[in-house]
């Protein structure tokens, strides 16, 4: 077997280089990327092959890197005191000057972050000095992984590199609990660490609903940071446009048609060159910069539906609504 520490050594160096990396943890394989980068993290969504952005999980070494990227309150602390590191996802809201991608939390206003209980994971994470975005190393809709063979599998010999470790001790994915809005603790997917056990430190309720409930929106626990209310522009989006209109900032992917130029307009270019991957990389922090532009409407160009063009066009959609 290839020695560890060369494994980790390569494996620093491509994240570095905002490639994707595949890495044990205790629970399952992930499948990371630099989360301070944007296009890092679309390279993850192109690989998982995802009709959908679904927001990721970052990684951090320690409670103090999470604290440096989200506002937590004491139930945060003692959550994080006392489950991690280890199969605990935290999902809290971004701070004002959050560095991490706008694309890993799906636009949204909340992120979660976990600190796992891996030394390989750990060391990489401590090498690389990053934070790590990393979905289970899985294709859309298959079974997470839990040994590198089966990474192997998903992905193809050689498509991704992986650091091999042991199978993944716990083997089912962390628990992923919402403590965006006060007062309210939600879990949100069940794992090793129970709902009685998250109880036992907040020494309070916690909530625990299937996504399906969650996602119909339970009354009682309707709250801005719920999961599946994207991030939306607070201006009205026309989708698949193919001229502009007076008032519209123009939202463009490739070259831009000569009926859609207007010298007035505010224009932000997904990707120039027709680019996928770079026009997912580049979606939530151009629709955010369009909203906050003198323009009272956004009108975006045609993207094809195929590869991550089918997350982007999910995601337009449902912001034009
Ligand atoms: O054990 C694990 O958590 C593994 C290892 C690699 O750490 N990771 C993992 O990631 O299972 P993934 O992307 O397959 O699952 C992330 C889950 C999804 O259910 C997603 O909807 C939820 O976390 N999630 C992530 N960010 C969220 C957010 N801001 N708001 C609500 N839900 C979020
Ligand atoms: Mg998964």
């Amino acid at each position: 077997m290839i020695n560890k520490t060369s494994q980790i050594e390569t494996a620093v160096r491509l994240l570095q280089e905002g490639l994707p990396v595949a890495f044990p943890t205790e629970t399952v394989y992930g499948l990371g990327a630099n989360a301070l980068s944007d296009s890092a993290v679309a390279n993850i969504y192109k690989l998982k092959n995802r009709p959908q952005f679904n927001p990721l999980i970052t990684h951090v070494a320690d409670a103090k890197q999470a604290f440096s990227y989200v506002e937590y309150d004491e139930r945060a602390e003692k959550l994080m005191a006392r489950f991690w590191p280890g199969p605990l996802t935290i999902i809290l809201p971004r701070r004002f000057d959050c560095r991490l991608s706008l694309l890993a939390s799906a636009g949204l206003d909340n992120i979660a972050l976990r600190a796992p209980d891996h030394k390989i994971a750990q060391r990489l994470l401590k090498e690389a000095a990053l934070p790590i975005a990393a979905p289970s190393a899985n294709r859309s809709g298959r079974i997470s992984p839990t040994k590198a063979a089966h990474v192997v599998d998903e992905f193809g010999e050689g498509a991704v590199f992986i650091i091999e470790g042991d199978d993944c001790r716990v083997g089912i994915e962390s628990t992923v609990i919402d403590l965006s809005t006060a007062g309210k603790a939600i879990i949100l997917r069940h794992g090793s660490i129970v709902k009685s056990m998250l109880e036992d430190v907040l020494n309070s309720p916690v909530l625990a609903l299937n996504e399906t409930e969650y996602a119909e929106g339970n009354e009682q626990i309707k709250s801005p940071g719920m999961m599946l209310s994207h991030y939306a522009p607070q201006k009205d989006l026309r989708i698949n446009a193919v001229d502009l209109h007076a008032g519209e900032a123009l939202l463009a992917f490739g070259e831009i048609p000569v009926a859609m130029r207007r010298e007035d307009s505010p224009v932000a270019n997904l990707s120039p060159s027709g680019d996928l991957t770079e026009a997912a990389a580049n979606l939530f922090s151009m629709l955010r910069e369009l909203d906050k532009s003198n323009a009272p409407r956004i009108a975006a160009m045609k993207i094809p539906l195929q590869g991550l063009g089918l997350a982007i066009n999910d995601r337009l959609s449902r912001a034009a609504r």
